[in-house]
């Protein structure tokens, strides 16, 4: 069972880390929400939202894979976008990412309303 243990952090929105321990195959915004952390996912990770937007540890952004077109798109249109913006939900842990660490941004957008995203100008 060990084997498949994945410790990550999430660093709040006041600074302070909070420790889980995930496994693999856990999507990040699913773990953040089942430890209420102040991660949100308005879409219910289909793609539609930018609430669960986070910053990837640097060490880690080359570890999960490109991003889908559909998420690049998302992310631009989210707030405070950075270099090494990824969205949570499109996290899957594996072993590659043992102690990765995500920082919430101060903000996020939701775009998803009434299941309606409108098109970015
Ligand atoms: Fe909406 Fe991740 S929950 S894009």
């Amino acid at each position: 069972l060990f084997l498949y243990r994945v410790n990550i952090a999430f660093i709040l929105k006041d600074g302070t880390k909070k420790h889980i321990k995930g496994k693999v195959g856990d999507n990040a915004m699913y773990l953040a929400h089942r430890y209420e952390i102040e991660m949100e996912g308005a879409c219910e990770a289909s793609l539609a939202c930018s609430t669960c937007h986070c910053y990837v540890h640097h060490d880690y952004v080359d570890k999960l894979p490109e991003p889908l077109e559909e998420e690049e798109d998302m992310l631009d249109l989210a707030a405070f976008l950075k270099e090494n913006s990824r969205l949570g939900c499109q996290i899957i842990l594996n072993k590659d990412l043992e102690g990765i660490e995500l920082t919430l941004p101060q903000a996020t957008r939701n775009f998803y309303v009434d299941g309606h995203v409108p098109t970015p100008h």
